[in-house]
């Protein structure tokens, strides 16, 4: 049995371990720890506490993946819940659909009585110190302009100070699970989807040979398919080590990647439930994870590749 998380999971990684030992599913596992860090009022980057859209509105992305049959459950741009990640399982377990998005995800929502939450004071606030240091005063009287765009370009580093949620794990039959969650892109532009709703993108796992999932800029790593691409390697022989490896130098080698400024974080499991972190980008990232038999989780630092 293991769990593995990205920064910004360690406030779920007990739980999950919990659920583990008394005998929960992987999936169970990562929907625990995914809804503990959205509801963490500290973290800037996932659940309602995290920046919203230009237009001051929380729109959130989840996903999860069972991988004894690859069944997923997702949602993207939704507003008004707290926890799109059960929603997201909700998804893979009522419905034919593997995505639902904005108003639609909403009324599913409401359907099956999900908890309702909206922006947090300090998310909002934080929004509007943004918009007092980018706006000038008399576009911000009339917010929102006619013209959202060129207010996008502006927007900085989706995942400073800490990143969008991985979650993954192997549970005590075998079976591995994973889990992303996010409030995407600070300042993004609305409707903006990144990788962590997308299946292949943000999230893959297919117990057959690993699991894997991406923080970090989803307009990369949707491109480049990584946490498919991740297992994909692995499924071809390469070890999980290697398989980070060269779906990082995949992303490495965008020739236009500078157009969009930050890094991307991998965090994967092999078949045996064995973890590995990669990261791109100026600083170092690292993962943590508590395998069955440690007293504690443990923090390491992941490989840092650089172009
Ligand atoms: N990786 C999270 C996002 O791009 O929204």
């Amino acid at each position: 049995m293991i769990v593995l998380t990205s920064r910004g999971g360690e406030v779920g990684i007990a739980a999950a371990m919990e659920t583990l030992r008394a005998g929960g599913t992987a999936l169970d596992a990562v929907e625990a720890a995914a809804r503990l860090v959205e509801a963490d009022p500290t973290n800037h980057t996932v659940g309602v506490s995290g920046w919203p859209n230009l237009l001051g509105q929380a729109e959130l992305d989840a996903s999860i993946m069972d991988g004894r049959t690859r069944a997923s459950g997702a949602v993207g741009a939704l507003q008004g819940y707290r926890h799109p990640i059960s929603l997201a399982r909700q998804v893979l377990e009522r419905l034919p659909h593997v995505l639902l998005v904005g108003e639609g995800a909403a009324r599913f929502a409401a359907e099956v009585g999900a908890e309702t939450a909206e922006l947090t004071p300090e998310a909002r606030q934080g929004w509007e110190a943004w918009l007092a240091l980018h706006v000038p005063q008399d576009v911000r009287r009339v917010w929102p302009p006619r013209e959202l765009a060129p207010y996008a370009q502006l927007t900085a580093d989706p995942e400073q100070p800490r990143g969008t949620v991985n979650i993954l794990a192997q549970d005590g039959a075998g079976h591995q699970a994973v889990a992303v969650s996010t409030s995407g892109w600070a300042w993004k532009h609305p409707g903006r989807l990144g990788d962590s709703p997308i299946i292949g993108a943000g999230n893959y796992c297919d117990d057959r040979y690993g699991a894997a999932a991406c923080t970090g800029v989803g307009e990369w790593t949707i491109r480049c398919s990584t946490a498919r691409c991740v297992v994909l390697y692995q499924q071809l022989g390469a070890t999980v080590e290697e398989a980070c490896r060269r779906a990082a130098r995949d992303l490495l080698d965008l020739p236009d990647r500078r157009r969009i400024a930050g890094w991307v974080n991998i965090v994967a499991l092999d078949r045996q439930g064995r973890p590995y972190g990669i990261s791109t980008g100026a600083e170092p990232r690292c993962y943590t994870f508590w395998s069955d038999g440690m007293a504690a989780p443990e923090t390491r630092q992941s490989e840092h590749l650089v172009a």
